[in-house]
């Protein structure tokens, strides 16, 4: 459907305007990029909020109005084998606010490169070819099938970044080195082919949450120095990307490991399954056991780790904690809430990363500062 371009710009000129107003947007020209680019082309169709969500298109009198809303839309949703019937967001356009404080703290010049990790809807990859110039953007997305749809919507909007696809953990080094690197997908860890890939001086913004936890995450950006290293301050943003893939037909959800339960144990914890959502010490949390994966239900929470152990925590405090397999994980929920009550509960923003190639470091306050160990450090 073709929308007139009058009726488009008006409502992208709002959309600018409300971002402006909510203090998202401070820079104007961003405010003029938001204006230019006609976010309706990369949002032909999304789900809606309801219950079952239903697909929204230029058909349905909402559509217009909520592409150009400052709301994420979900674009696919995958099913996932072990949870038959229950289907996950696997590619969405992020709310732009999120999306433009983001570019804000990527602190972008002109003439400057940028790779974009997680293309989607191609809607950021045209922000950023707005500002910089289409020959200065390359996005990478996992799936094939969103790359070249994205590619048509850009060409129709007048924009032509560089797209493949492949999965961003390993950056696009055939563009390399890039003077900026963004991801709007979560990972676990940043990646270091980022590190490499982008010029010393040159920053990394990244999403860095658990698998499957858009609650509990923080915006990392880091500085990347002439050594190989990378170091900066994480900043607080509560509800984050969806996880990235690791496999285009998947979901990025946490999956289950084969646990043993035929030997339980039973006690209680003064530390119940809100650590798990509690912004600051859900880091200590997820750094002391990579690879935790939480399933949250109505009245218990299950973690796994990916060497099989397991514990169900119920209730409040204190909880019931029943566990089983190699070791006792919620003894290190136990550490790192002791560790984070001594240290004041410091918020997230409290914390930095640095990363090497052979170094992935949290530290508290400053990098040559306190730090909480990885497990098996000190
Ligand atoms: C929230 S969307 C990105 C939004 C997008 N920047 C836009 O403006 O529409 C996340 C995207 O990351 C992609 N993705 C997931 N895992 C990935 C991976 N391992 N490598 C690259 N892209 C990935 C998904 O397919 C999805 O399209």
């Amino acid at each position: 459907m073709t929308v007139p371009s009058d009726a488009w710009r008006t409502r992208a000129r709002a959309l600018a305007d409300l971002l402006s107003d909510q203090g998202e947007i401070t820079d104007p020209v961003w405010h003029r990029t938001v204006a230019r680019v006609p976010r309706h082309v990369f949002v032909p169709a999304f789900y809606s909020d309801d219950d079952p969500p239903e697909l929204v298109d230029a058909t349905d009198p909402r559509w217009l109005r909520l592409a150009y809303s400052n709301d994420t839309l979900v674009t696919q949703r995958k099913e996932h084998p072990d949870h038959p019937g229950m289907l996950w967001s696997t590619s969405s356009s992020t709310r732009p606010s999120l999306m433009l404080r983001m570019l804000q703290i990527l602190d972008v010049a002109d003439g400057m490169t940028v790779l974009e990790i997680g293309t989607g809807t191609g809607y950021n990859a045209a922000l950023l070819s707005e500002r910089l110039g289409s020959s200065q953007v390359v996005s990478v997305d996992i799936d094939p099938d969103l790359i070249s749809v994205a590619r048509n919507r850009l060409a129709d909007a007048g924009y032509h970044p560089s797209l493949m696809a492949g999965d961003g953990s390993r950056g696009c080094p055939a563009r390399a080195p890039y003077d900026r690197l963004i991801a709007t997908v979560a990972t676990e860890r940043v990646p270091y082919a980022w590190v490499e890939q982008t010029r010393p001086g040159g920053i990394i913004l990244a999403d860095v949450r658990p698998r499957g936890m858009t609650w509990a995450g923080a915006l990392a950006r880091l500085t990347v120095a002439d050594d190989g290293t990378a170091t900066g301050p994480l900043i607080s943003c509560t509800w984050g990307f969806m996880s990235a893939r690791r496999d285009v037909a998947l979901p990025g959800v946490p999956e289950g490991v084969p646990i043993d339960t035929s030997t339980t144990h039973t006690r209680t914890s003064d530390v119940g399954r809100e650590a798990l959502r509690t912004p600051g010490l859900s880091l200590l949390i997820w750094q002391r056991l990579p690879g935790l994966n939480a399933f949250p239900g109505a009245s218990a929470t299950r973690v796994t780790t990916p060497d099989g152990s397991w514990a169900n925590v119920t209730g409040g405090t204190p909880a019931k904690v029943e566990h089983g397999g190699p070791s006792d994980i919620w003894r290190h929920v136990e550490d790192a809430h002791a560790w984070w009550s001594t240290h004041d509960r410091p918020d997230v923003e409290a914390f930095g990363l640095t990363l090497g190639h052979d170094q992935y470091r949290l530290w508290f306050q400053t990098p040559e500062g306190e730090r909480w160990p990885a497990p098996g450090e000190p």
